[in-house]
């Protein structure tokens, strides 16, 4: 059966950055707090107006021209997003226009931090399966619209910012497994409350600063060393693969102790790990994508290099892939 393999990675990060220093002067936090606890040091903040298909256009174009592929070119397109431009239409259609993907099919793809791996496993299975060809897959998040400025147990943690993959067929290599789960009774541990049909946006959701993210970040921390260590270990299974095998291991970067929490577990390594959450805080979907595309860019991913990428995020969701690359 055929396979995808990923031809373009792209990235694209605002210019502007919010230092540890920075938020000293906004909550009460300190730069050795917030390094210590979580290894960032800075992270990207959007020019007013700019929105998540802004973002995913400047990646979504890098990608493409590493990939030789037209944007007319494109059967699909996956924002994985939790902060569309709007609740609809999807940024996925707002991107397609700014590429001029005429021919590509459009939908964003809700799974937090986790959006990116499901995104490239939907991705990955319409190729497998013969019903698309090209597909461009993007995480793309504008967190700081929806972070509370106010709240230093969240404020300190996430940043914006992109990142792009375009997937074809092959016959050999490309995607060898992927795992994705979800625990639909801890939705309330990561939430973003108002703005939807539950809360709809008034004046009373709006006092309440229910339009923010609330995360229970210490609870949160111990299920997502439990799950992604689980979930790396079933695509690990179902690609019959051991840990030793892998050649990198890109964990979403949410937090630092987490990643080597799990890579401890796993027995992976500390040079077969990729980190950038020093410099981009958590970024959600963006944050794999990210980092994926900047492990490509500093020749840490060759051919026939196995890439297990492991991602967890609000939901609650998580998700696995390998990929030997071609
Ligand atoms: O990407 C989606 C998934 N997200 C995650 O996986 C996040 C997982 N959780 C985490 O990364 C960590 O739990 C945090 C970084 C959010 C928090 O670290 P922690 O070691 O779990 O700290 P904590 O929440 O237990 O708080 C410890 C102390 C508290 O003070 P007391 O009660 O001990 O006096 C907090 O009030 O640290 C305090 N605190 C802060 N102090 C300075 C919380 N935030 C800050 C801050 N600066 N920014």
């Amino acid at each position: 059966m055929k396979s995808a393999k990923i031809v373009g990675l792209g990235k694209y990060l605002p210019s502007n950055r919010l230092t540890n220093t920075d938020l000293e002067k906004r909550v009460e936090t300190s730069d050795e707090w917030i390094t210590t606890r979580t290894g960032i040091k800075e992270r990207r903040i959007v020019s007013s107006g700019e929105a998540a298909s802004d973002l995913a256009y400047q990646a979504s174009l890098v990608a493409l021209k590493r990939a030789a592929i037209a944007a007319k070119d494109l059967d699909a397109i996956i924002v994985a997003t939790v902060t569309p431009d709007t609740q609809f239409p999807s940024t996925a259609c707002y991107l397609q226009n700014l590429l001029g993907a005429s021919k590509a099919s459009c939908f964003d793809l809700s799974a937090a931090c986790s959006g990116f791996v499901y995104g490239l496993t939907v991705a990955w299975q319409f190729i497998a399966g013969g019903f698309y060809g090209n597909v461009l897959v993007v995480g793309s998040e504008v967190l700081s619209a929806i972070t509370d400025w106010t709240d230093r147990s969240t404020c300190v943690l996430f940043g914006d910012g992109a990142g792009a993959a375009v997937l074809t067929a092959t016959d050999k290599g490309g995607f060898l497994s992927s795992y994705l789960g979800a625990d639909g009774s801890a939705s309330d541990i990561l939430i973003l409350p108002a703005g939807g049909s539950r809360h709809p946006a008034s004046i009373d959701t709006v006092n309440k600063r229910m339009h923010y993210m609330k995360m229970r970040g210490n609870e949160l921390f111990r299920i997502a060393v439990r799950v992604m260590v689980q979930a790396a270990k079933k695509a690990l299974v179902k690609a019959d693969l051991s840990a030793s095998q892998v050649d990198l291991f890109i964990p979403h970067q949410a937090n630092e102790r987490i990643i080597s929490a799990v890579a401890a577990r796993m027995h992976i390594a500390e040079d077969k790990i990729y980190r950038n959450i020093v410099r981009y805080g958590n970024m959600s979907s963006a944050s794999s994508a990210v980092a994926l595309c900047e492990a490509w860019e500093e020749g840490k991913i060759k051919k026939d290099s196995i890439v297990l990428m492991d991602t967890f995020g609000g939901g609650l969701v998580w998700g696995s892939c390998i990929i030997k690359w071609v």
